[in-house]
C-alpha cells in the first residue's frame, strides 16, 4: 500500500526565536520496505529545548541538524509492516526519529518496549523515558543530595524540574522550585515541594533567602542567566551544582554573560557538573525502574501537555520558550493503537 509521508525539513536556522518559516513541511511517499527494514508510524513526537540547539550550528555535544534534513526528535509509534522479526507488527517502539508522520527504519534504530496495563503510553515520552532519566541521574548521580540539605531547582514546573523537585522530596531534602506563573508556583506546593517562587513576579534572590535559611547545598540549574546567580550567590561549603540545561541562552545570538557569582564556586569549594543523559544510556533501565516504582507507590505525579497534529510541531515547540507548556510536550502525530 502506498502511504504520503509528510517530513518538517530545516529550511534556514532561526535566528533568535524558532519562527515559523525556519522548518517546511514536505509531503513525500514512503519507500517500500527492503528486507531487515520495518514501517513505524509515529504515534507522539517528543519537543524539546534541545530541538533549539540542534536547528542551531552552535558547537553541541551532536551533530546539527543540516539544512535539508529532516528534524530530528524524539519519537514514540507503532511497527505498521516488517521485514525484520526484531520488529513484529505491532509493536511499540521509541527512540531518537524525526518529525514525520511514517518511518522507514533498519534493525535495532529503535528499542521496542512493552507498555505496562494501566500506564498511559504519553508517559514513555516523559517520565518514563529520557526525562525521567534526565531528573534521575541528574540529581542522583551528580549532586547526591543528603537528608535534610536545601535544593533548588529551576524551570521546577517543567517536564525535568517537577520530577527532580519529587525525587529531592523522596530523599528527604528541603526542595525550593523557580517557576514562571503563579498556577505553575501553586502546583509545585500540591507535589510537595517547600516553596515556590515565580521568578516572574517575585525578587528572585530574596524570595531565596528567605525560603532557604541554611543556604543551597544543591543546585539543579536548567535555566541559566539571573536566575543561576541568585542560586549562586547563596551555595554552601561543597554544593553541588547539576548543570542540565541553559534554556534563557538558547535563543541567544553571539556570546552571552557568564553568572557573576562564579567566584562563589571557589569561594564555597563548589562543584559544577554539566551532564547529558545518554551518557548514562547502559544505567536506563535502573531509573526506569526506580521510577516506575514511585509512580505505582503514588510519589511521582506528572503533567502532559500534548498538541494534535504534525503540521503544529512548529508552533508547538515554541511553548517551552515562552513557558506556556504545562508539563511534557509532545505532538500527537496519529492514533493510539
Ligand atoms: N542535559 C540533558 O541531557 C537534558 C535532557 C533533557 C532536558 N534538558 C534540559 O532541561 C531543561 C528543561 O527541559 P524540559 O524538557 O523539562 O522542558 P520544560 O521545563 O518542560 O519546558 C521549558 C520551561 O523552561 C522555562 N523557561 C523557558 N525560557 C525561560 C527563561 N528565559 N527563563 C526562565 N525559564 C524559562 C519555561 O517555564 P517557566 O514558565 O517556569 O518559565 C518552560 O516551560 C532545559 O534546559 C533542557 O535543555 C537537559
Amino acid at each position: 500500500m502506498t502511504r504520503t509521508n509528510r517530513q518538517w525539513k530545516l529550511a534556514k536556522r532561526p535566528e533568535g526565536a524558532i519562527s515559523e518559516g525556519d522548518l517546511e513541511l514536505v509531503p513525500s511517499l514512503v519507500a517500500d520496505l527492503e528486507d531487515g527494514q520495518a514501517l513505524i508510524r509515529n504515534i507522539y513526537l517528543s519537543l524539546d529545548p534541545t530541538n533549539r540547539i540542534w536547528m542551531s550550528d552552535m558547537d553541541q555535544y551532536m551533530p546539527p541538524v543540516e539544512i535539508g534534513q529532516v528534524m530530528r526528535g524524539g519519537t514514540l509509534g507503532v511497527v505498521e509492516e516488517s521485514r525484520n522479526p526484531a520488529y513484529p507488527e505491532g509493536a511499540l517502539v521509541s527512540g531518537l526519529g524525526s518529525w514525520q508522520d511514517y518511518a522507514v527504519v533498519p534493525a535495532d534504530f529503535f528499542q521496542t518496549f512493552e507498555k505496562p496495563a494501566g500506564v498511559p503510553l504519553t508517559a514513555f515520552q516523559g517520565v518514563l523515558g529520557m526525562i525521567g532519566a534526565t531528573a534521575y541521574f541528574g540529581l542522583l548521580d551528580i549532586c547526591d543530595p543528603k537528608e535534610g540539605e536545601t535544593v533548588v531547582v529551576t524551570a521546577a514546573a517543567g517536564a525535568v524540574g517537577s520530577l527532580v523537585g519529587q525525587i529531592a522530596k523522596i530523599k528527604g531534602c528541603h526542595v525550593v522550585g523557580i517557576a514562571g506563573a503563579d498556577e505553575k508556583c501553586e502546583w509545585l506546593r500540591s507535589l510537595g515541594f517547600d516553596a515556590a517562587i515565580n521568578y516572574k513576579t517575585e525578587n528572585v534572590l530574596e524570595t531565596l533567602k528567605q525560603h532557604c535559611p541554611k543556604g543551597i547545598d544543591v543546585v539543579f540549574e536548567n535555566v541559566g542567566g539571573e536566575i543561576l546567580d541568585a542560586s549562586l550567590t547563596l551555595i554552601n561549603q561543597n554544593a553541588r551544582i547539576s548543570l542540565c540545561g541553559l534554556i534563557a541562552e538558547y535563543n541567544a545570538e553571539g556570546p552571552v554573560p557568564g553568572p557573576y557569582m562564579f567566584r562563589n564556586i571557589l569561594m564555597k569549594r563548589a562543584r559544577v557538573q554539566g551532564f547529558i543523559v545518554t551518557d548514562f544510556a547502559p544505567r536506563f533501565p535502573e531509573a526506569i525502574g526506580q521510577l516506575a516504582q514511585w509512580m505505582a507507590e503514588g510519589r511521582l505525579q506528572y503533567r502532559v501537555d500534548v498538541v494534535d497534529g504534525l503540521e503544529n510541531a512548529p508552533s508547538a515547540v515554541k511553548k517551552l520558550f515562552d513557558g506556556s507548556n504545562k508539563g511534557k510536550l509532545m505532538i500527537r502525530v496519529s492514533e493510539e493503537p
